[in-house]
Formats: structure tokens, C-alpha cells, sequence
């Protein structure tokens, strides 16, 4: 190894060691009070289409727990865990609204080969904005009444 290669080395465990930079109290201060005022400005109900119904949901919910919340039947087998991709939905329009896909998302979509910028999963769609989705399988009938 040579010295150049060594100093770097010594360089790197030296900043990793090092204590972390000491944060100024105002200016984390300032940073909560200006990320409460962004949280506060944001409306919390999101309008969006599902199945042509219109629903009124949650910001940062998912698309399966709008459906869920507003009588939207919707297959979810596998609880949310990115297995079964029985929740799929189409995204008609405002898919910038939706959060990024996850690994596991893709993986899942893949796997079950629907991968399309247009389909996603609705366990893991998360909801910033209007948008306009449709199920691949929904549920038919009527619940059981108990
Ligand atoms: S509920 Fe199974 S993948 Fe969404």
C-alpha cells in the first residue's frame, strides 16, 4: 500500500471518529418552526377518484386505506405485505401524486409481471395529491352483514 493511499485512509478514520458537528440550538429551532408551519399550510383531505367513485382521503395514507376507509372493496390478500399484488390499481391520471415506487413494490409487480409505469400497488401507494385510479380485481357482491 502506498503512503498516499495510507494518509487517505488515516484521513477518513480520523473524520469518522470525530465528534459530530455541534448544531446550533436557534438553527434547529428555526428548522422545527419552519417544517411545523410547512405541516400546518398542507390540507389534510386529498380528493381523488377510485373506480370512478369520488372519495375525499387522508394525505400520506395509502390508496388501500382510502379504498378501505371509504367502502371501496378492494383484495388485499396478502395484508399489505408487497406478496400478493391483488391490490393493484391502474393510475388513470396524477401519478406525480402518488409517492415513489419502493424495491419492494417493483419486486412484487415483476414478480406478477404488471410492471408499468401505470400500475401500482395501492398497500403501497401513498397519496400527496388528486389522482384518479382503477382496481384490477375488485371485490363483488355484498358483505356479509354480523
Ligand atoms: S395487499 Fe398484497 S400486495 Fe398489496
Amino acid at each position: 500500500m502506498d503512503t498516499e493511499t495510507t494518509e487517505k485512509i488515516v484521513a477518513r478514520i480520523k473524520s469518522a471518529v470525530e465528534p459530530a458537528r455541534e448544531v446550533d440550538d436557534r438553527e434547529l429551532r428555526n428548522t422545527f418552526a419552519t417544517h411545523l408551519k410547512q405541516v400546518a399550510a398542507r390540507p389534510e383531505v386529498v380528493p381523488i377518484e377510485f373506480d370512478g367513485r369520488r372519495l375525499e382521503v387522508r394525505r400520506g395514507g395509502t390508496l388501500l386505506r382510502a379504498a378501505m376507509k371509504n367502502g371501496v372493496r378492494l383484495m388485499h390478500i396478502c395484508g399489505a405485505r408487497t406478496l400478493c399484488a391483488t391490490c393493484r390499481v391502474v393510475v388513470e391520471s396524477g401519478d406525480d401524486n402518488l409517492t415513489q415506487m419502493s424495491g419492494a413494490e417493483k419486486f412484487s409487480l415483476r414478480w406478477h409481471l404488471s410492471i408499468s409505469p401505470r400500475t401500482r400497488l395501492a398497500c403501497q401507494a401513498r397519496v400527496n395529491g388528486p389522482v384518479e385510479v382503477e382496481s384490477v380485481f375488485p371485490l363483488c357482491g355484498d358483505l356479509p352483514n354480523g
